[in-house]
């Protein structure tokens, strides 16, 4: 083992698998995955090879956000079970060296809970300043809103409170209300909530826009985009750049950070959206701010070599010394690898996922492909979608269940009715039709897991870009004496490869069917190889 291998922390060498918990498994008929659903999975998971589950909120909710509006942050929802439920999963999930992360949402909570509805009972509450309280603008019929922010989910980003006469934030939905990121109370009680997660045994939390957490102090009004088309939502009228990327947000991070460290081995995790550039700040001054601010920008880069090619290396150099990287191919917001790049790419955007340098973050279903599956009109779930109509940016799609076998609800419940529809061929496409077969893309990311934890170059190596050229993606990973090759076909032509690969041993192909030395160096269409130095 070499000294980096050696120093790797869990979450530098380890993958981390997010659990949509509503859509993983249900346990009571109800139609709602459950806790006890994930405990009863953890074989899989532990079987798939994974490190690390995140779980997206599972805390007591309305559910008007699915669980991104949190009532407390210190309980379980009775949908997903109980506190004990989830002690019985942190134990079962220990016990197999799997690690379990949680989300964190402290940009907002919902407004019910009591903080808020103390905070809105009277102007004169001692909670008033734990959110972010305004009074109206003058307008010639009433009130105006104290600036032009936008939702995010559309519409104005301030709702009028009748009863105290002022406006109070919420950059989701009007039942998401912002807290006051800069009231000390509030940071004291969020740092409250990480350690009560953090004494039960927690590894670790994802947090939900991070970069949003502290607004401009004297709310400007957010300058209009003038690129923005009716097609997009409605929040990119404007260019958000006083309601979020504020320089103060770093301090709270860093906050946040402090307070897991006094715990080994726990993670930190940001959720932002930015160009690479901001997105890197994120990692905080000496490195004291997230340990993986998320690097999304797989999701919205052009699925070709070239352009593949150009952001990992503008990554590469865009992140601070000691700065660990991460990598993402799908999430509950953003559409599914397999439908944005079809089947035959999904494969390739697997090995791509599982060789780049940094801790990659597969999304729960993307191993067996699952594509993102039309949900008719009357089973529309998500706020968004039923705010903004039309416009193609409902999660729905990407949220439906988990096909574990060829069942009636493909395992996913015994219920007559899960809350979302499962995908059409889910009697062909499901874990157990799938995990058996040596070709499969459950196969392949079993095989790349299991090669990635092998081959300690692939998880922690250096990178070296080899080329690109229009289809073909080739890169270098080595450590110590260990040297991989990856080769990525994006088309569907057969291509030749560069001399630098020729005699290197096939190690694994997203086919699944080879294994041989690259006399004549070719990769099929829509090929991906890992190769390293013929074996004697
Ligand atoms: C980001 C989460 O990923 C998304 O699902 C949620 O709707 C918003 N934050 C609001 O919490
Ligand atoms: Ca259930």
């Amino acid at each position: 083992m070499t000294d980096l291998a050696r120093r790797a922390a869990w979450w530098q060498r380890g993958i981390v698998y997010q659990v949509y918990p509503r859509s993983f498994q249900d346990t009571n008929g109800d139609g709602v995955g459950d806790l006890e659903g994930i405990r009863r999975r953890l074989d899989y998971l532990a079987w798939l090879g994974v490190d690390a589950v995140w779980i997206s909120p599972v805390f007591p909710s309305p559910m008007a956000d699915f669980g991104y509006d949190v009532a407390d942050y210190c309980g379980i929802d009775p949908l997903f079970g109980t506190l004990a439920d989830f002690d019985a999963l942190l134990k079962d999930a220990h016990a197999r060296g799997l690690k379990v992360i949680l989300d964190f949402v402290p940009n907002h909570t919902s407004d019910r809970h009591p903080w808020f509805i103390d905070s809105r009972s009277a102007r004169t509450s001692a909670r008033r300043d734990w959110y972010i309280w305004r009074d109206g603008r003058d307008g010639k019929s009433g009130p105006l809103p104290p600036n032009n922010w936008l939702s995010h989910f559309g519409g104005p980003a301030w709702t009028f409170d009748e009863a105290s006469g002022q406006y109070y934030l919420h950059s989701f939905l009007r039942a998401q209300p912002d807290l006051n990121w800069r009231n000390p109370h509030v940071r004291a009680a969020m740092h409250d909530v990480l350690r009560f997660w953090l004494e039960r045994g927690v590894d670790g939390f994802r947090v939900d826009v991070i970069w949003l957490l502290i607004k401009d102090e004297a709310l400007r009004d957010n300058p209009p985009n003038p690129a923005w088309q009716p097609s997009q939502p409605e929040i990119a009228r404007n260019l958000q750049v006083h309601n979020a990327d504020r320089p103060e947000v770093h301090e709270v991070i860093a906050e946040m950070r402090a307070v897991l460290d006094r715990y080994a081995e726990r993670v930190l995790i940001g959720e932002i959206y930015l160009p690479l550039a901001r997105l890197v700040t994120y990692y905080g001054e000496n490195l004291g701010g997230a340990h993986l601010p998320f690097n999304f920008q797989l999701l919205e880069t052009a699925w070709r070599a070239p352009a593949i090619a150009r952001l990992v290396q503008d990554y590469e150099q865009a992140l601070p010394p000691g700065g660990w990287p991460n990598w993402v191919l799908g999430n509950h917001d953003r559409p599914r690898i397999a439908a944005r790049v079809g089947a035959e790419q999904a494969r390739v955007a697997a090995m791509l996922l599982l060789t780049l340098r940094g801790t990659p973050t597969m999304y729960y279903g993307d191993e067996i492909g699952l594509a993102q599956v039309a949900i008719p009109p009357e089973a529309v779930q998500d706020p968004w979608e039923k705010n903004e109509p039309g416009l193609g940016l409902g999660r729905d799609p990407v949220r439906t269940p988990m096909q574990w076998d060829a069942g009636a609800q493909a395992g996913f419940t015994d219920g007559a009715r899960p809350w979302l529809p499962l995908a059409a061929h889910h009697r062909d496409c499901n874990v157990a039709a799938l995990q058996d077969d040596p070709r499969t893309i459950l196969s392949l990311y079993r095989a790349l897991i299991d090669l990635r934890r092998r081959r300690s170059a692939l998880s922690i190596g250096d990178f070296r870009l080899v080329g690109a050229t229009e289809s073909v993606l080739v890169y270098e990973r080595a450590l110590g004496d260990e040297r991989l090759a990856v080769a990525l076909n994006f088309g569907a032509e057969p291509q030749p490869l560069p001399d630098a690969v020729a005699g290197l041993q096939v190690l694994l192909s997203t086919r699944l069917d080879r294994a041989e030395a690259l006399d004549k160096p070719l990769l099929r269409p829509h090929e991906g190889l890992v190769l390293g130095p013929r074996l004697a």
